[in-house]
Parts: structure tokens; C-alpha cells; sequence
């Protein structure tokens, strides 16, 4: 008999997300678990996304607003945009899946990092594209003039994870504005912005000030990493209204939950409890680089909520042995096999994280 999914599907490494929390209380029977592994908040959302989710939001046998009317109005106000510009997703990842279906045809072909977020391979494969996984430098760092000499007349798609995940790092305003300048006219550039409210360096510059470079540009963003709503699926593309009409075709009807909508409205507009959730992560971001430094660790540089750690070592082996900790952090596939990525928590949880990894790296010497 024949293989029941399509060649193309066989071939694909299915995403392998962060252990959830009840599965190593299930497996290991831990029951103090720290989980670092799915660049959550930990702080969680703003009270009032989670009050917003009352009244009229809990009539749960009604449908949601299929077009996401008062969420768009908000991000248009936000954006300062006309609500045209901007579509919303069950999280940003189905946004990712939906620009491939229906941006590229089958045979063409898209242009995105090594290592990067999977998704933009998965969503590329599920399409029949071509593409080319470009390899960031020293497995790091991008580099514009790279991802430029991988496109090709077949290009139809570019995505850039921006700061990138897994590695924290991003792509300078200078260096981002000559991409976008550089790319054909026929390719839509799309800018993954999902860890953008953590990025602070200086030279560092969201795509939504650099517009006016092309009219094929798609900015991604999410209410799953700094916003803290990552169990109620809401993202957004922001883009010119011929894209949003056009991914409005295959869109599924009502892909965004009513409490999705109205508790990412309420968390929009309550921007101190934002900055606090992100300043906090930031300080720690620093310490934990610091403590890993010291430690005679190799540590990205991190513009992002995670920190990417070479444990000179299997990361496989150190992943393993801190599940055995309670705390669950992720090992990378190549060619990160000697690092391990790690969330930035409250600060308890990354002091827990440190003590662990030390434990088990001493152990693995010994
Ligand atoms: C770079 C990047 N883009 C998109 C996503 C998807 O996020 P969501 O679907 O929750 O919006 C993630 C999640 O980890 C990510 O790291």
C-alpha cells in the first residue's frame, strides 16, 4: 500500500516544542519544575487581559469575530496604521504557515537562517517550495550580503527572525534597511518580530519604522512571548492591504478565539505592565550572561528573552540531566548540538537553572 501522507510531508522533522510542565511531573514524578524552555513570560500576562476575559467574552458557544474588528482597530491605533494593514492569526506561526500557502507556488522558492525559527522550513516544505537555509556566521550572527546571494529568480519569500530565535541575535537598522532596499521587488520580506519588545540595543530598529523601504514587507508580531499569552494563540502581520486581502482568501473563518481577541486588546493598552514584565527580563538577561561568562561558559550575546549557551558538551546529555533537576531548558539540533537555549525567568528560576547546570556540569567532568 502506499504511504498515506505525501512524500513531501514524510520528509519532514516534525517541530518539537518545549516539554510541557505536567509531562516531566508525569515521566520523572518532579513536581517543583521550572520550565525555560518555550521563551514564555514568566511574569504572565497584564491583570486585565486576564478581566477582559469576562462577560460577553465567556459567551463560549457563539463564534468569535471572524475579522477580529475592535483587536484591529486597537493595533491600528497602536501602529498607527489603517486597520487594513493588518490581519490576525492563531499566533504569529499560523501567519508563517499561511503567507507560504499562499504568497509561493509550488517549485518557487524561499530564503531564511540556519539556525532559525523551524517553522519557515516547515511552512516552505508543506508548500512544495525550494529553499535555501542560509548559515549564519559562526553559527550566529547574520549576515545581510549571505542571505542576499541566496535568492534567486525563484525567490518569493524572505523570512527573517529578527532578533532571531534560537540564537538572540538581530539584524542593525542600517544593515535591515539594505536588505530590505536590496531584495527583488517580487519577494516578500517578512520580519519575524515575535521577540522584538526585547531587543534594546541600540542600533537595533523594529521593522515598522523602515515601511516605507518596499511594499512587499510583512512584519510579524505575537501576544505570546512579552504580552504573556501564549495559551490563547494571538498574533498579527502587519503589511499592505493587497497582502491582507490576499492571506484573507485561505484564512481559516474565526481562527481567532474571542478570548483571544478581547484579553490581547486589554494587554495592548496596559503598556506599564509591559514594561515592567520586559524591563525585569532584561536586567535578568544580563545577569544570567554575566553568571554563564563566569562560569567559563560561551554565551550569544542575547537581544531576545532566551539566552543560547555552548555547554561544550552534547546539549542533548545536559538537556537530559536538568530534566532530571526539574528544570526544563531546550537542546538544539545541529549544528548547535554543544548548546542549550534557555528562557530568561523570574530571577529564583534562573538562580535554580544556575545551581542545576552547575551540578551537572561538575558531574559530567568527573
Ligand atoms: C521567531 C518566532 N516566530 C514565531 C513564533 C510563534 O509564536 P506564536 O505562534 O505563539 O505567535 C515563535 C515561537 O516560539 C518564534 O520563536
Amino acid at each position: 500500500m502506499s504511504d498515506l501522507a505525501a512524500p513531501h510531508i514524510l520528509a519532514l522533522t516534525a517541530y518539537e516544542p518545549g516539554k510541557p510542565e505536567g509531562e516531566l511531573k508525569r515521566e520523572l514524578g518532579i513536581d517543583d519544575v521550572v520550565k525555560l524552555a518555550s521563551n514564555e513570560n514568566p511574569y504572565g500576562p497584564s491583570a486585565k487581559a486576564i478581566e477582559a476575559v469576562s462577560g460577553d467574552a465567556l459567551a463560549l458557544h457563539r463564534y468569535p469575530d471572524p475579522r477580529g474588528h475592535d483587536l484591529r482597530q486597537a493595533l491600528a491605533a497602536h501602529h498607527g496604521v489603517p486597520a487594513e494593514h493588518l490581519c490576525l492569526g492563531n499566533g504569529s506561526n499560523e501567519l508563517i504557515d499561511l503567507i507560504c500557502r499562499v504568497i509561493a507556488s509550488r517549485g518557487e522558492h524561499a530564503v531564511f537562517g540556519h539556525p532559525s525559527f523551524p517553522c519557515y522550513r516547515i511552512g516552505s516544505v508543506a508548500q512544495e517550495l525550494g529553499f535555501t537555509a542560509v548559515p549564519l556566521r559562526d553559527h550566529v550572527h547574520w549576515n545581510v550580503d549571505d542571505l542576499l546571494d541566496a535568492v534567486t529568480p525563484e525567490t518569493k519569500l524572505l523570512f527573517v527572525s529578527n532578533p532571531n530565535n534560537p540564537t538572540g541575535s538581530y539584524i542593525a537598522k542600517g544593515e535591515l534597511e539594505r536588505l530590505l532596499r536590496s531584495l527583488p521587488e517580487r519577494v516578500l520580506a517578512v520580519i519575524d518580530e515575535a521577540y522584538v519588545e526585547y531587543a534594546d540595543a541600540e542600533d537595533f530598529a523594529p521593522a515598522t519604522e523602515l515601511r516605507d523601504t518596499r511594499d512587499r514587507l510583512a512584519i510579524l508580531r505575537t501576544f505570546s512571548k512579552a504580552y504573556g499569552l501564549a495559551a490563547l494563540r494571538v498574533g498579527y502581520v502587519l503589511g499592505t492591504p493587497e497582502l491582507v486581502t490576499a492571506l484573507n482568501r485561505l484564512r481559516a473563518p474565526f481562527n481567532v478565539s474571542t478570548p483571544g481577541q478581547v484579553a490581547a486588546q486589554a494587554a495592548l493598552a496596559d503598556d506599564a505592565h509591559l514594561r515592567a514584565s520586559v524591563e525585569a527580563t532584561v536586567r535578568d538577561r544580563g545577569k544570567l550572561t554575566e553568571a554563564l561568562g563566569a562560569a567559563g561558559l560561551r554565551v550569544a550575546p542575547s537581544q531576545a528573552n532566551f539566552v543560547l549557551v555552548d555547554v561544550q558538551q552534547p546539549g542533548r546529555v545536559v538537556y537530559e540531566a536538568l530534566l532530571h533537576e526539574g528544570v526544563i531548558v531546550r537542546a538544539m539540533p545541529a549544528p548547535l548540538e554543544s548548546w542549550i537555549r534557555v528562557t530568561i525567568g523570574k530571577p529564583e528560576e534562573n538562580e535554580r537553572f544556575l545551581h542545576s547546570l552547575g551540578r551537572v556540569l561538575r558531574e559530567s567532568r568527573v
